[in-house]
Protein backbone atom coordinates (compact mmCIF):
# COMPACT_ATOMS: atom_id res chain seq x y z
CA UNK A 1 0.00 0.00 0.00
CA UNK A 2 2.80 2.37 -0.59
CA UNK A 3 1.15 4.17 -3.08
CA UNK A 4 -1.50 5.25 -1.59
CA UNK A 5 -2.15 7.51 1.76
CA UNK A 6 -4.14 6.69 4.74
CA UNK A 7 -6.41 10.05 5.36
CA UNK A 8 -9.34 10.24 7.77
CA UNK A 9 -12.83 11.83 7.45
CA UNK A 10 -13.17 15.10 8.42
CA UNK A 11 -16.75 15.73 7.29
CA UNK A 12 -19.64 14.71 5.57
CA UNK A 13 -22.49 16.16 3.51
CA UNK A 14 -25.45 14.59 2.18
CA UNK A 15 -27.13 16.96 -0.31
CA UNK A 16 -30.04 14.36 -1.48
CA UNK A 17 -30.28 10.48 -1.89
CA UNK A 18 -27.95 10.10 -4.39
CA UNK A 19 -25.41 12.75 -3.86
CA UNK A 20 -22.79 13.39 -1.00
CA UNK A 21 -19.44 15.17 -0.46
CA UNK A 22 -17.10 14.35 2.31
CA UNK A 23 -13.41 16.25 3.16
CA UNK A 24 -10.75 14.70 4.57
CA UNK A 25 -7.22 15.20 5.84
CA UNK A 26 -4.77 16.03 3.61
CA UNK A 27 -0.84 14.13 4.08
CA UNK A 28 1.33 16.85 3.36
CA UNK A 29 2.99 14.32 0.17
CA UNK A 30 -0.29 14.04 -1.96
CA UNK A 31 0.44 17.11 -4.46
CA UNK A 32 -2.13 17.51 -7.62
CA UNK A 33 -2.86 19.99 -9.92
CA UNK A 34 -6.13 21.68 -10.14
CA UNK A 35 -9.28 19.40 -11.86
CA UNK A 36 -7.63 16.64 -11.63
CA UNK A 37 -8.27 13.16 -10.30
CA UNK A 38 -7.17 10.38 -8.03
CA UNK A 39 -8.08 7.17 -7.59
CA UNK A 40 -9.58 6.51 -3.58
CA UNK A 41 -11.38 4.16 -1.90
CA UNK A 42 -11.88 1.80 1.18
CA UNK A 43 -9.50 -1.23 2.36
CA UNK A 44 -12.75 -4.29 2.07
CA UNK A 45 -10.68 -6.80 3.58
CA UNK A 46 -7.11 -6.82 2.82
CA UNK A 47 -7.57 -5.92 -0.73
CA UNK A 48 -8.16 -1.55 -1.47
CA UNK A 49 -11.35 -1.08 -3.57
CA UNK A 50 -10.54 1.68 -5.85
CA UNK A 51 -12.60 4.56 -7.40
CA UNK A 52 -11.31 7.31 -9.47
CA UNK A 53 -12.30 10.86 -8.10
CA UNK A 54 -12.24 14.04 -9.12
CA UNK A 55 -10.85 16.63 -6.34
CA UNK A 56 -12.91 18.94 -5.69
CA UNK A 57 -10.79 20.77 -3.41
CA UNK A 58 -8.08 23.70 -4.50
CA UNK A 59 -4.17 22.59 -4.33
CA UNK A 60 -3.36 25.37 -1.92
CA UNK A 61 -6.34 23.88 0.74
CA UNK A 62 -4.79 21.44 3.64
CA UNK A 63 -7.89 19.30 3.15
CA UNK A 64 -9.29 17.36 0.51
CA UNK A 65 -12.48 17.31 -0.42
CA UNK A 66 -14.50 14.65 -2.88
CA UNK A 67 -18.25 14.76 -4.64
CA UNK A 68 -19.68 10.82 -5.15
CA UNK A 69 -22.95 9.68 -6.09
CA UNK A 70 -24.60 6.81 -4.42
CA UNK A 71 -25.29 4.05 -6.12
CA UNK A 72 -27.28 1.41 -4.46
CA UNK A 73 -25.27 -1.67 -5.50
CA UNK A 74 -22.32 0.59 -6.44
CA UNK A 75 -18.93 -1.88 -4.59
CA UNK A 76 -17.74 1.32 -3.24
CA UNK A 77 -20.17 4.00 -2.69
CA UNK A 78 -22.59 1.55 -1.07
CA UNK A 79 -20.10 1.60 1.34
CA UNK A 80 -18.89 4.82 1.05
CA UNK A 81 -21.84 6.63 1.79
CA UNK A 82 -21.96 5.53 5.16
CA UNK A 83 -18.52 7.51 5.78
CA UNK A 84 -18.36 9.17 9.41
CA UNK A 85 -16.13 11.75 11.35
CA UNK A 86 -12.86 9.69 12.23
CA UNK A 87 -13.21 7.17 9.44
CA UNK A 88 -10.42 6.12 7.20
CA UNK A 89 -10.13 6.06 3.50
CA UNK A 90 -7.04 5.20 1.18
CA UNK A 91 -6.16 8.41 -1.28
CA UNK A 92 -3.39 7.48 -3.50
CA UNK A 93 -0.34 9.87 -3.59
CA UNK A 94 -0.58 10.15 -7.53
CA UNK A 95 -3.08 12.52 -9.51
CA UNK A 96 -3.95 12.60 -13.28
CA UNK A 97 -6.21 14.18 -15.67
CA UNK A 98 -7.30 16.30 -18.47
CA UNK A 99 -9.18 19.30 -17.14
CA UNK A 100 -5.89 21.49 -16.40
CA UNK A 101 -5.77 24.95 -17.46
CA UNK A 102 -2.02 23.78 -18.79
CA UNK A 103 -4.25 22.25 -21.61
CA UNK A 104 -5.45 24.97 -23.31
CA UNK A 105 -4.29 27.32 -25.11
CA UNK A 106 -4.55 31.08 -23.99
CA UNK A 107 -7.83 32.51 -25.00
CA UNK A 108 -10.37 34.86 -24.09
CA UNK A 109 -12.56 33.01 -21.65
CA UNK A 110 -13.50 29.95 -20.03
CA UNK A 111 -16.22 27.65 -20.05
CA UNK A 112 -16.57 24.90 -17.72
CA UNK A 113 -19.19 22.60 -18.49
CA UNK A 114 -20.24 19.95 -16.15
CA UNK A 115 -23.30 17.60 -15.37
CA UNK A 116 -24.05 16.02 -11.81
CA UNK A 117 -20.99 15.39 -10.33
CA UNK A 118 -18.88 16.10 -13.46
CA UNK A 119 -19.01 19.53 -11.22
CA UNK A 120 -16.28 18.38 -9.34
CA UNK A 121 -12.87 18.99 -11.05
CA UNK A 122 -14.24 22.81 -11.68
CA UNK A 123 -14.72 23.32 -8.04
CA UNK A 124 -10.70 23.17 -7.76
CA UNK A 125 -10.39 25.13 -10.96
CA UNK A 126 -12.17 27.68 -10.48
CA UNK A 127 -10.65 28.40 -6.73
CA UNK A 128 -7.36 28.07 -8.38
CA UNK A 129 -6.17 32.43 -8.52
CA UNK A 130 -4.20 31.09 -12.15
CA UNK A 131 -6.83 30.27 -13.55
CA UNK A 132 -8.15 33.76 -13.83
CA UNK A 133 -5.11 35.39 -14.42
CA UNK A 134 -5.04 33.05 -17.58
CA UNK A 135 -8.91 33.67 -18.74
CA UNK A 136 -11.17 37.42 -18.47
CA UNK A 137 -14.33 35.48 -17.58
CA UNK A 138 -14.73 32.00 -15.94
CA UNK A 139 -18.43 30.64 -16.69
CA UNK A 140 -18.87 28.00 -14.64
CA UNK A 141 -22.41 25.76 -16.26
CA UNK A 142 -24.02 22.81 -13.78
CA UNK A 143 -26.51 20.74 -15.58
CA UNK A 144 -28.50 18.63 -13.32
CA UNK A 145 -31.97 17.12 -13.52
CA UNK A 146 -33.62 18.32 -10.49
CA UNK A 147 -32.94 21.44 -8.76
CA UNK A 148 -31.82 19.91 -5.33
CA UNK A 149 -29.29 18.11 -7.31
CA UNK A 150 -27.64 21.96 -7.91
CA UNK A 151 -25.06 21.16 -5.13
CA UNK A 152 -22.42 23.71 -4.13
CA UNK A 153 -24.53 26.83 -5.24
CA UNK A 154 -24.42 28.45 -1.75
CA UNK A 155 -20.81 27.54 -1.50
CA UNK A 156 -20.17 29.57 -5.70
CA UNK A 157 -22.79 32.54 -4.90
CA UNK A 158 -22.54 33.09 -0.83
CA UNK A 159 -18.82 31.85 0.20
CA UNK A 160 -16.15 32.57 -2.29
CA UNK A 161 -17.03 35.79 -3.36
CA UNK A 162 -15.81 36.54 0.44
CA UNK A 163 -12.56 34.19 0.11
CA UNK A 164 -9.48 36.06 1.31
CA UNK A 165 -7.58 34.54 -1.41
CA UNK A 166 -9.58 34.21 -4.15
CA UNK A 167 -12.99 36.73 -3.26
CA UNK A 168 -12.07 39.40 -5.81
CA UNK A 169 -11.48 36.94 -8.70
CA UNK A 170 -14.71 35.44 -8.07
CA UNK A 171 -16.95 38.63 -8.01
CA UNK A 172 -15.25 40.08 -10.97
CA UNK A 173 -14.36 37.22 -13.22
CA UNK A 174 -16.88 34.35 -12.14
CA UNK A 175 -20.15 33.84 -13.91
CA UNK A 176 -22.24 30.97 -12.59
CA UNK A 177 -24.77 29.19 -14.83
CA UNK A 178 -26.55 26.65 -13.08
CA UNK A 179 -29.75 24.87 -15.02
CA UNK A 180 -32.26 22.24 -14.69
CA UNK A 181 -34.01 20.11 -17.05
CA UNK A 182 -37.31 18.53 -15.19
CA UNK A 183 -38.03 20.91 -12.28
CA UNK A 184 -39.09 24.58 -12.82
CA UNK A 185 -36.06 26.95 -12.44
CA UNK A 186 -34.76 30.51 -13.61
CA UNK A 187 -32.32 28.75 -15.95
CA UNK A 188 -33.93 25.34 -18.20
CA UNK A 189 -32.66 23.16 -20.46
CA UNK A 190 -30.08 21.20 -21.59
CA UNK A 191 -26.22 22.89 -22.09
CA UNK A 192 -26.03 21.91 -24.91
CA UNK A 193 -29.14 23.17 -26.22
CA UNK A 194 -28.56 26.39 -24.38
CA UNK A 195 -25.32 26.92 -26.63
CA UNK A 196 -26.53 26.17 -29.94
CA UNK A 197 -29.62 28.41 -29.18
CA UNK A 198 -27.79 31.06 -28.03
CA UNK A 199 -29.93 31.35 -25.11
CA UNK A 200 -26.62 30.63 -22.69
CA UNK A 201 -25.37 34.13 -24.29
CA UNK A 202 -27.74 36.26 -23.83
CA UNK A 203 -28.62 35.43 -20.79
CA UNK A 204 -24.83 36.00 -19.64
CA UNK A 205 -24.35 38.74 -21.69
CA UNK A 206 -21.10 37.59 -23.25
CA UNK A 207 -20.54 36.42 -27.18
CA UNK A 208 -21.52 33.64 -28.73
CA UNK A 209 -18.43 30.82 -28.38
CA UNK A 210 -15.62 31.17 -31.01
CA UNK A 211 -12.88 28.46 -31.55
CA UNK A 212 -10.48 31.87 -32.09
CA UNK A 213 -11.03 32.95 -28.12
CA UNK A 214 -12.92 30.85 -26.21
CA UNK A 215 -11.66 27.72 -24.57
CA UNK A 216 -13.72 25.05 -22.68
CA UNK A 217 -13.49 22.38 -20.36
CA UNK A 218 -16.36 19.15 -20.11
CA UNK A 219 -16.87 16.82 -17.59
CA UNK A 220 -19.99 14.35 -17.78
CA UNK A 221 -21.28 11.60 -18.96
CA UNK A 222 -20.36 9.96 -21.83
CA UNK A 223 -24.02 10.97 -23.91
CA UNK A 224 -23.23 14.88 -22.98
CA UNK A 225 -19.27 14.64 -24.00
CA UNK A 226 -20.42 13.13 -26.83
CA UNK A 227 -22.47 15.93 -27.58
CA UNK A 228 -20.37 18.78 -26.86
CA UNK A 229 -17.69 16.76 -28.01
CA UNK A 230 -19.85 17.11 -31.71
CA UNK A 231 -20.75 20.74 -30.99
CA UNK A 232 -17.75 21.91 -30.64
CA UNK A 233 -16.00 20.31 -33.55
CA UNK A 234 -18.94 21.88 -35.89
CA UNK A 235 -17.57 25.14 -34.46
CA UNK A 236 -13.37 24.66 -35.15
CA UNK A 237 -12.84 23.82 -31.69
CA UNK A 238 -9.56 21.33 -31.63
CA UNK A 239 -9.45 19.04 -28.67
CA UNK A 240 -6.33 19.47 -26.31
CA UNK A 241 -4.49 17.13 -24.14
CA UNK A 242 -1.01 16.59 -22.13
CA UNK A 243 1.47 18.09 -24.29
CA UNK A 244 -0.66 19.46 -26.58
CA UNK A 245 -2.50 22.40 -25.34
CA UNK A 246 -5.36 22.83 -27.72
CA UNK A 247 -8.95 24.62 -27.36
CA UNK A 248 -11.43 22.65 -25.35
CA UNK A 249 -10.28 19.41 -23.13
CA UNK A 250 -12.52 16.19 -21.96
CA UNK A 251 -12.94 13.89 -18.98
CA UNK A 252 -15.53 11.88 -18.51
CA UNK A 253 -17.66 11.75 -15.24
CA UNK A 254 -16.66 8.64 -13.36
CA UNK A 255 -20.01 6.78 -12.81
CA UNK A 256 -19.08 3.21 -12.34
CA UNK A 257 -18.86 3.16 -8.43
P1 LIG B 1 -31.99 15.48 -19.35
O1 LIG B 1 -32.82 15.58 -18.12
O2 LIG B 1 -32.65 16.14 -20.53
O3 LIG B 1 -31.52 14.08 -19.65
P2 LIG B 1 -27.62 12.74 -15.98
O4 LIG B 1 -28.06 12.74 -14.54
O5 LIG B 1 -28.38 11.82 -16.88
O6 LIG B 1 -26.13 12.64 -16.15
O7 LIG B 1 -28.00 14.19 -16.49
C1 LIG B 1 -27.53 15.38 -15.89
C2 LIG B 1 -27.97 16.55 -16.73
O8 LIG B 1 -27.33 16.47 -18.02
C3 LIG B 1 -29.46 16.54 -17.01
O9 LIG B 1 -29.94 17.86 -16.95
C4 LIG B 1 -29.57 15.96 -18.39
O10 LIG B 1 -30.69 16.40 -19.12
C5 LIG B 1 -28.31 16.49 -19.03
N1 LIG B 1 -27.87 15.66 -20.16
C6 LIG B 1 -27.90 14.31 -20.26
N2 LIG B 1 -27.43 13.90 -21.44
C7 LIG B 1 -27.09 15.01 -22.11
C8 LIG B 1 -26.55 15.24 -23.41
N3 LIG B 1 -26.28 14.25 -24.23
N4 LIG B 1 -26.33 16.51 -23.77
C9 LIG B 1 -26.63 17.53 -22.94
N5 LIG B 1 -27.13 17.38 -21.72
C10 LIG B 1 -27.37 16.14 -21.30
Amino acid sequence: MSNFNQESVLSVHHWTDTLFSFKTTRSPTFRFRNGEFTMIGLKVGEKPLLRAYSVASANYEDTLEFFSIKVPDGPLTSRLQHLKEGDEIIVSRKATGTLVIDNLEEGRNLYLIGTGTGLAPFLSVIKDPETYERFEKVVLLHGCRHVKELAYGEMITQTLPKDELIGEYIREQLIYYPTVTRDPFRNRGRITDLITSGKLFSDIGLPVLEAAHDRVMICGSPALVADTRVLLGERGFVEGNHGEPAQFVVEKAFAER
